[in-house]
């Protein structure tokens, strides 16, 4: 037998009290009362909006979810509170609870259901549904174009950042391109001066030798403090002007930069004709400046090309199908794409095999995965252990990439997700991969991605929630109106 209220209880709840009589007795004939156990949801939040509540006993708490955590917005015990079935009586089919409304006693609540909500509403106040009609759906096209506007905004940061950034090595390519050609020619005119000289051809050999040899210690000169630099260049700049070379002062800082020591321009005086020596030095300091240009135009120009690999990423966003996929599969053939630079890395997979699949647009979440196990991969330099996790969290796929480098310093924490923040020399860092990482999975997925570390153990934690969203490409309307429900 269904409880019911009377017309006069009715009355007695704020919401209804300027009710008529003909209106009361036409909610107490089609609402009913129910009890609510402790601890149970009264209504969920994302399920379809069924019915209006009305608290008549006991205490309730609302709560809306705010990426991970669940959030209590209101705690009452204050009759006549309602909640849910808010925007049932307005069109667009079926509408979904904004919130989750909690029992926290045994309660009990008058309902209503949706559709005959809807219906009295019509009935009896057909200008509050215009209107109501006209606020919601303002507000829904609000919500759309500022959130086309919020992209555009973004965009133009990004392509600002990128512009900016891609500024600098462009400029150093320009730059140093044109010294290469000046140090080509002197170097032309170097070799023509020294076979002037009548220079011996067991002397060529021998230049060629040594230049080899000091292209070679390029590549494995240590990086040296700016007081050792200094001190190197002096000892350099001694040298030179011992051996009666002259501009010794332009070019010691080639030698120090390309790791020339003076023991190695001993051995070439040691074999030099003495007549020669200040020809071969030169031509030497040539060669070395040549390689150390050539080398930043290496570096700047895979500086640019990773900045444009990062903004291709950008550009690919929206591209591909949202459905629901086994985010193993992403997981193992990022895995197979990264091969070569998981070179001397354990890898250790835990996959919960069991885990369902989840909602997701599967090529984003692809470059989700590669930017983070790339970055775990440079944090160990080659050697340690990357391991891969996944597991059910509630109603969340959460994925762990974790890896035993030295760690994200805590000052640090809360900058890695900046766009253009890297700590990577020139070349192997943009300082993008996280920031699209963060766009990708909590902007486009709802879902969220924190980090735990420390030195030897690092975990970057993706959680993606395992229900649809009702709509990835709009922000959803009206998300705020929950709120309102109990006053
Ligand atoms: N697994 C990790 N271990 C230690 N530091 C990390 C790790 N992942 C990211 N970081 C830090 O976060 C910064 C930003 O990362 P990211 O946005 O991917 O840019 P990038 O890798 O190009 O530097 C890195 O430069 C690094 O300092
Ligand atoms: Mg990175």
């Amino acid at each position: 037998m269904t409880e019911r209220l009377s017309p006069a209880e009715l009355r007695g709840l704020f919401l209804f009290e300027r009710l008529d009589d003909e209106q009361l007795a036409w909610l107490a004939g089609h609402g009913w009362v129910e009890p609510a156990a402790a601890g149970t949801a009264v209504l969920a939040e994302g399920a379809p909006a069924e019915r209006l509540a009305v608290l008549l006993s006991g205490t309730l708490r609302l709560c809306q979810r705010v990426g991970a955590d669940e959030v209590e917005v209101n705690r009452t015990d204050q009759v006549g509170v309602y909640a849910g079935a808010t925007r049932a009586y307005l069109p667009e089919g079926e509408q979904q609870y904004t919130a989750t409304v909690w029992a926290v006693t045994d309660c009990r609540f008058w309902f209503l259901g949706s559709a005959d909500f809807s219906e009295f509403m019509h009935r009896w106040f057909p200008m509050a549904i215009h209107l109501l009609e006209g606020l919601f759906l303002g507000m829904r096209a609000n919500h759309a174009i500022v959130g086309r506007r919020q992209q555009l905004l973004a965009l133009g940061a990004l392509s600002a950042g990128l512009t900016h950034e891609l500024n600098n090595p462009a400029a150093a390519v320009v730059r140093a391109a044109a010294a290469l050609r000046e140090r080509v020619g002197g170097t032309r005119r170097k070799l023509a001066m020294l076979a002037h000289d009548q220079i011996d051809p067991r002397m060529l050999t021998l230049l060629v030798g040594v230049q080899e040899e000091a292209v070679q210690r390029i590549a494995a000169a240590p990086k040296l403090g700016a007081l050792a630099e200094a001190e190197r260049e002096d000892e350099l700049t001694d040298w030179l002007e011992d051996h009666g070379v002259a501009g010794a002062w332009e070019l010691a800082p080639i030698f120090t930069g390309a790791g020339t020591t003076t023991d190695f321009l001993d051995r070439l005086a040691e074999s030099a004709p003495p007549e020669l020596l200040e020809g071969s030095v030169r031509w030497l300091a040539y060669t070395l400046e040549s390689e150390l240009l050539l080398a930043e135009i290496t570096e700047s120009a895979a500086r640019i090309s990773g900045l444009v690999g990062a903004a291709r990423q950008y550009s690919h966003l929206d591209r591909t199908p949202y459905e629901r996929v086994d985010v193993h599969e992403g997981l193992e053939s990022t895995l197979v794409m990264l091969g070569a630079k998981l070179e001397g890395v354990r890898v250790v997979t835990e996959f919960d095999r069991a885990l369902p699949p989840v909602p997701v647009f599967a090529g984003e979440l692809h470059q989700v995965w590669t930017n983070l196990i790339d970055n775990a991969v440079q944090a160990m330099d080659g050697t340690g252990t990357l391991t891969l996790r996944t597991s059910l969290d509630a109603d969340h796929a959460r994925v762990e990439v974790c890896d035993t480098g030295p760690g994200v310093p805590p000052e640090l924490k809360g900058r890695i997700f900046e766009p253009f923040f890297t700590t990577k020399p020139v070349g192997q860092g943009t300082g993008l991969g996280l920031d699209i990482s963060y766009r990708i999975v909590v902007g486009r997925h709802g879902g969220d991605l924190n980090v735990e570390s420390e030195p030897g153990d690092t975990r970057f934690i993706v959680r993606l929630p395992l229900r649809d969203r009702p709509s990835p490409e709009e922000p959803s309307p009206g998300r705020g109106e929950a709120a309102g429900s109990a006053p």
